[in-house]
């Protein structure tokens, strides 16, 4: 799907933000599309995390309306009841239970708040594949992770992709908060090492915002370091590093956590987390963080959406790329590879 070649909707064989950790519990199932497809999540009886194809083989009722009886789900239509490994273990309407009567259960593991899903070969799901969270300072010594938002975008998962590979629009849509005119106008970088691709911007001498002001604390130029790290292709990790001009003397560093969960070629699970190396203890910091990233994420999402429309329109959707959009298409054609190496 555009601007992905024909055919290329999202790689399977990874792990996805499924859920936050504190979404599930054992009274009502929790219902999220997953790469095209509805899952139900909840907890069994001992509180592991369950993920169920959420749709029962018998009428297509979402098994996520269900009832949870012990560490199962009994669909609530006719009642065929699946235990948490898939499998069918009652037809109430006769005794026999065909071998083929099961739904698909996805491997999880939860790290940190995330209930991470295994969308592909369940053979596959190694779970050192998950991207290092101290690696990305949410568990790292000296850091405060929090958990932020999620949202269900109606943009199909590449243009949030792009969105966020995309940092030169901080100095627009994100005009007088988190972006500045120098952060369009800054020489990008790009890095690759195998687990994420960079685009980097250094700053010197940056005019802060009173956003930034206010947080860090702070009056007066500084330099500025604002990169994103891809890790296809799920995370992207927004990095700000402040210090003094001309100096290695930090002010302070964050993180924002983007996590992007295809929910269908068409739309998008969206979740947020960030993190900080300064005035940790302080919550009225928390809350302005909060505010202002919830604020910047809603113009984010509005601009996807909004170009969503504009781009079904047409009936052969273009674009006209410039310097500045080397790390989103080079991250678009990793994007591309993932899915064309499982096409093969
Ligand atoms: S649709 Fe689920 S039991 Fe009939
Ligand atoms: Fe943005």
């Amino acid at each position: 799907m555009w601007p992905l070649p024909e055919g290329y909707d999202y790689p399977r064989n990874h792990w996805y933000v499924a859920a936050w950790s504190d979404e599930l519990n054992n009274e009502t199932p929790l219902e999220r599309w997953i790469l095209g497809e509805p899952v139900a999540l909840y907890r069994d009886e001992t509180g592991n995390a369950v993920a169920l194809e959420g749709r029962c083989p018998h009428r297509n009722y979402p098994l996520a309306k269900s009832p949870i009886r012990g560490s199962a789900l009994e669909c609530g239509y006719h009642g065929f009841t699946f235990d948490s490994d898939g499998q069918c273990i009652r037809i109430p309407s006769q005794t026999s239970i065909p071998s083929v009567c099961r739904v698909k259960s996805y491997p999880l593991v939860e790290k940190w708040k995330w209930v991470w899903i295994w969308t592909g070969n369940p053979d596959e799901a190694d779970e050192s594949l998950i991207p290092d969270h101290d690696e990305i300072a949410i568990t790292a010594d000296g850091w405060l992770a929090e958990q932020s938002l999620t949202h269900l975008l109606g943009a199909r998962p590449q243009l949030l992709h792009e969105n966020l590979t995309d940092i030169s629009h901080l100095a627009f849509l994100h005009a007088g908060t988190v972006g500045t005119e120098a952060v369009a106008a800054a020489e990008v970088e790009i890095s690759e090492n195998g687990r994420f691709m960079r685009g980097a911007r250094f700053i010197p001498d940056e005019t802060l915002t009173d956003f930034f002001s206010e947080v860090l604390d702070y009056d007066g130029p500084v330099d500025r370091f604002v990169a994103i790290d891809f890790y296809a292709p799920s995370i992207h990790v927004a990095l700000e590093s402040f210090r003094k001009p001309g100096t290695d003397e930090p002010i302070g560093e964050f993180r924002v956590h983007h996590v992007v969960t295809p929910a269908t070629k068409d739309s998008t699970n969206y979740f947020v987390a960030w993190s900080r190396t300064f005035a940790r203890e302080n919550q009225a910091v928390t809350d302005t963080m909060n505010k202002v990233f919830a604020m910047a994420i809603d113009q984010d999402i509005d601009a996807a959406e909004s170009i969503e429309k504009i781009i079904r329109s047409m009936e052969t959707p273009k674009e006209l790329l410039v310097k500045a959009d080397e790390h989103s298409i080079r991250c678009r054609r990793w994007m591309a590879k993932l899915i064309g190496a499982e096409a093969q």
